[in-house]
């Protein structure tokens, strides 16, 4: 039975965005497999966080792979742009376009890994007619749009149903949680079957500190790879 780890993407809106090289570098050494770039536009979500040319400036001084979270309306449109600007990876949400078929093609085309991000009250069925498209599904485990808020506890059957839904698909698909995740609730998800976690008050702004990257790792122990 192969074994794997859970990946810890630390989501860069809870660093300090006055020295974000800085920021990413302590990421970095402290053992970070992702780095988790929430992008809002003002229009899916209310806030507006950064966009593009942040991931470009950013992209010469890190090898983490970057993980786009796109929380923006009509997301096809930006695929090129954060390709460009160094995404290695890019999830949008269901919920913003009409055309999930063909934007993940599109981001896979690119030689990118594709994503896609369900709302907390959007159903796993949504994904139904696009597995063989997705190499990561990013469930949401909080309302998106901003950091610091609680985990809501009913994601915690939908995670299930999704990890069960992945092992039948027979190759590997991400499943990353992303909302509320600290050390009381990463080993919830964990035994429910993500794969990756996204945080960013926690490790930004909790008591532990960057060590919770190297403690998510731990949580749960050697786990069956899905
Ligand atoms: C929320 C973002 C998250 C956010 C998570 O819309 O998608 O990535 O940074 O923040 P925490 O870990 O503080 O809930
Ligand atoms: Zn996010």
């Amino acid at each position: 039975m192969s074994t794997d780890r859970v990946k810890v993407a630390p989501s860069l809106l809870s660093a300090d965005f006055g020295r974000l090289r800085e920021e990413v570098r302590r990421i970095e050494e402290a053992g970070a497999d992702w780095l988790h770039l929430d992008i809002m536009d003002g229009r899916f979500v209310p806030a507006i966080t950064m966009g593009p040319l942040v991931l470009k400036a950013l992209r010469p001084h890190s090898a983490l792979a970057f993980d786009v979270h796109l929380m923006v309306e009509e997301p096809e449109k930006q695929l090129e742009s954060f390709a460009a600007a160094g995404a290695d990876m890019i999830t949008l949400h269901v919920e913003a376009t009409a055309h999930l078929d063909g934007a993940l093609r599109r981001i896979r085309e690119m030689g990118l890994k594709a994503g896609a991000a369900l709302n907390p009250a959007t159903p796993p069925c949504f994904l139904d007619h696009v597995w063989p498209l997705l190499d990561l599904v990013l469930v949401m485990s909080v309302n998106p749009g901003a950091g610091g808020q609680a985990f809501i506890p009913e994601m915690l059957p939908k995670i299930e149903t999704i990890a069960a839904r992945i092992r039948s698909v027979g190759r590997p698909v991400e499943l990353s949680v992303d909302g509320g995740i600290g050390a009381g609730t990463a080993p919830q998800v964990i035994a429910a079957g993500a794969t990756a976690l996204v945080a960013g008050s926690a490790i930004f702004h909790g008591r532990e500190g960057l060590e919770l990257i190297q403690a998510f790792k731990t949580m749960g122990g050697p786990r069956r790879k899905v």
